[in-house]
């Protein structure tokens, strides 16, 4: 089986899908309120299009994969999708990361579709909060839909939390208290600025280090060894808790050394990295009559595309490359 190794020696085996532009929501550290101005449909990859590209990417070493937005499960069609991707050999796992919202009526089928796994937005435990943070969402739904995910065995479920100074930050403990009271995986994040969000660091950004010791109020974190080879959450069990605490540190810890991903947009440019621009342009190439294998190359020049990290620090002020945009690019 071949590999994807990076000009720094990592190897890259992870693919994350954004399948859409679109969303329900408008998360107040991803969209203004107004949402954003949509790819024409004809620049959206097809499933057709996104299904020929992981058969190639998982010839070449790509061994997982998550789907993302937008909000992907308000594109139709999904289940057939999953389906169709299930079939491709080398591809172990299928994970998809969602607001919810629609959780409660998919889940079932979802996973009878094939896929393996989801991860939940969730930025609020008060239905007010909740409401405003993204800008129309219901709590109510995406508690429900939580749950829908668990009785359909879509597990591991990670609740994604972004920590946000002074909207979220007192709900440290309530959160911490869904691990312990439900089956499910906690991940504080931190926020990071982009250009189609409107607020800076100093105006939101909440330190892990700082979650860290209000959770220490709780009793021992105690380190949970990585039984994946990589993760960018750092994860933690808590004596009586059903689920775990975990943080995703881009910024006081950043994780850049053991990163293992590529990053389809919806419009269908490879990324080698979240915070770099440098992209090869797949759907320009598949329009454009490209074979299979001349894919397989355009995937490698994406691979050693990868910077060896970000430059998150240097920029404290939150200057971010023009065409940073979560709804695109899927987190
Ligand atoms: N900062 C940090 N995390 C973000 N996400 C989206 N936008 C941001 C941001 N500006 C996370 C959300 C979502 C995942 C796809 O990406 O938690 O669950
Ligand atoms: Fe939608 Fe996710 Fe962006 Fe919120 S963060 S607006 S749920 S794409």
């Amino acid at each position: 089986m071949d590999e994807l190794i990076d000009s720094f020696g990592r190897k890259i085996d992870y693919l994350r899908i954004s399948i859409t532009d679109r969303c329900n929501m408008r998360c107040i550290y991803c969209m203004p309120p107004e949402g954003i101005l949509h790819s024409p449909y004809g620049r959206i990859l097809s499933f057709e299009e996104i299904c020929r590209i992981v058969n190639v990417a998982a010839g070449l070493g790509i061994s997982k994969m998550r789907i993302t937005g937008g909000e992907p499960l308000i594109r139709k069609d999904l289940n057939l999708f999953i389906g169709n991707l299930k079939r491709i050999r080398g591809l172990n796992e299928i994970a998809l990361t969602t607001n919810g919202a629609y959780l409660k009526e998919h889940a079932f089928s979802l996973k009878e579709a094939g896929l393996d796994r989801v991860n939940i937005s969730l930025d609020s435990l008060v239905p007010e909060k909740f409401l405003e943070i993204t800008r129309g969402g219901s709590l109510e739904n995406a508690l429900e839909g939580m749950e829908a995910a668990l009785s359909a065995g879509l597990e591991p479920i990670k609740i994604n939390v972004v920590l946000l100074k002074g909207l979220n930050d007192s709900e440290i403990i309530s959160f911490a208290g869904l691990a312990k009271s439900r089956p499910v995986h906690i991940r504080f994040i931190e926020y990071m600025p982009t250009h189609l969000g409107e607020y800076s660091y100093e105006e939101l950004f909440f330190s892990s280090l700082e979650v860290r010791a209000i959770l220490d109020s709780l009793g021992e974190l105690v380190p949970i060894e990585n039984n994946c080879r990589v993760s960018a959450a750092k994860s933690f069990r808590i004596k009586g808790f059903c689920g775990t605490i975990g943080f995703i540190s881009p910024i006081s810890d950043n994780f850049c050394s053991s990163c293992n991903k590529l990053r389809l947009t919806s419009d269908g440019c490879l990324r080698s990295c979240l915070h770099s621009s440098k992209s090869v342009d797949l759907k320009a190439a598949m329009k454009n009559g490209a074979s299979d294998n001349d894919l397989a190359v355009l995937i490698r020049d994406a691979v050693n595309l990868k910077p060896r990290s970000h430059d998150l620090r240097a920029k404290p002020a939150g200057v971010f490359s023009e065409d940073f945009s979560m709804c695109q690019i899927g987190g």
